[in-house]
C-alpha cells in the first residue's frame, strides 16, 4: 500500500527553487510514496485566540498533515533560519495544545538555496522545532542543495547528473527511513 507524504515547501515564491526542488523530487520518488503538496500561502498569522474557531486554511492544513503518514519539508534559509511563513504553518498545525497534526509523523528535510552552505543553518533550527514536535527526523544522508545554472530543466527533472544522483539515493533513503516508522495496518 502507499505511504501518504505531505510536503511542506517553506518559500511562496511563484519561480522557487525549493517548489522546483520539491517537485524534483517527487519524480525521483520510489513508487510506494504517494505526494500531497500541503497549501501555506492563505494561512492566517497564527493567533491563539483564534484555537477555539480557526480559519478554513487552518482546519484544511490540519486535516492535509493528519491523512499523510509522514512529511517532506523542502525549504529555503532565511536570515540564517526557517521562514517565517513555514513557521507559522508549523504553529497553526501544532495546536491547540495537545491536538497537534504533527506528534509521531516521521519527517525529512532537504532545501535548496543560491548560497554556498546549503540551508544547512535553517535545517538544524527545524531540526530544533521537529524534535519538540515529537516528529522523528531522518539524519543521514543531509540534503544541503545549492543552486548552479542547468540544474532546474523547467520539467520537474535535475539536469545536473550529479545531483540527480544524489537526490535519487536522498529520496530512497527517506523512502527507507519512513517506512520503517509509519503504522501499515
Ligand atoms: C535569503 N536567502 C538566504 N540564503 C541563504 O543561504 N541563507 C540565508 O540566510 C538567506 N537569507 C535570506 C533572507 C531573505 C529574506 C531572502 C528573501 C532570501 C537567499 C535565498 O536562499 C534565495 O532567495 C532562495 O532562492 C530562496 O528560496 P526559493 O524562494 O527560491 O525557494
Amino acid at each position: 500500500m502507499a505511504i501518504r507524504i505531505a510536503v511542506v515547501v517553506g518559500s511562496l515564491r511563484r519561480e522557487s527553487f525549493n517548489r522546483q526542488l520539491a517537485q524534483a523530487l517527487v519524480k525521483l520518488a520510489p513508487q510506494e510514496l504517494e505526494f500531497r503538496f500541503a497549501r501555506i500561502d492563505d494561512l492566517p498569522l497564527y493567533n491563539q485566540d483564534d484555537d477555539a474557531n480557526p480559519a478554513e486554511a487552518v482546519k484544511r492544513l490540519k486535516q492535509e498533515i493528519s491523512d499523510a503518514q509522514a512529511v517532506l519539508f523542502v525549504t529555503p534559509e532565511y536570515n540564517r533560519s526557517v521562514p517565517g511563513v513555514l513557521k507559522n504553518a508549523i504553529d497553526h498545525a501544532s495546536r491547540p495544545y495537545g491536538k497537534s497534526a504533527w506528534a509521531g509523523k516521521p519527517a525529512g528535510i532537504i532545501g535548496i538555496t543560491i548560497g554556498a552552505i546549503g540551508t544547512a543553518v535553517a535545517q538544524q533550527h527545524l531540526r530544533t522545532i521537529l524534535a519538540y514536535l515529537d516528529m522523528p527526523t531522518m539524519g543521514q544522508p543531509e540534503g544541503y542543495v545549492q543552486n548552479k545554472p542547468g540544474l532546474f530543466t523547467g520539467n520537474d527533472d535535475i539536469g545536473i547528473e550529479d545531483t540527480r544522483k544524489f537526490l535519487q539515493k536522498w529520496m530512497q533513503a527517506y523512502a527507507d527511513f519512513v517506512r520503517g516508522r509509519v503504522k501499515t495496518s
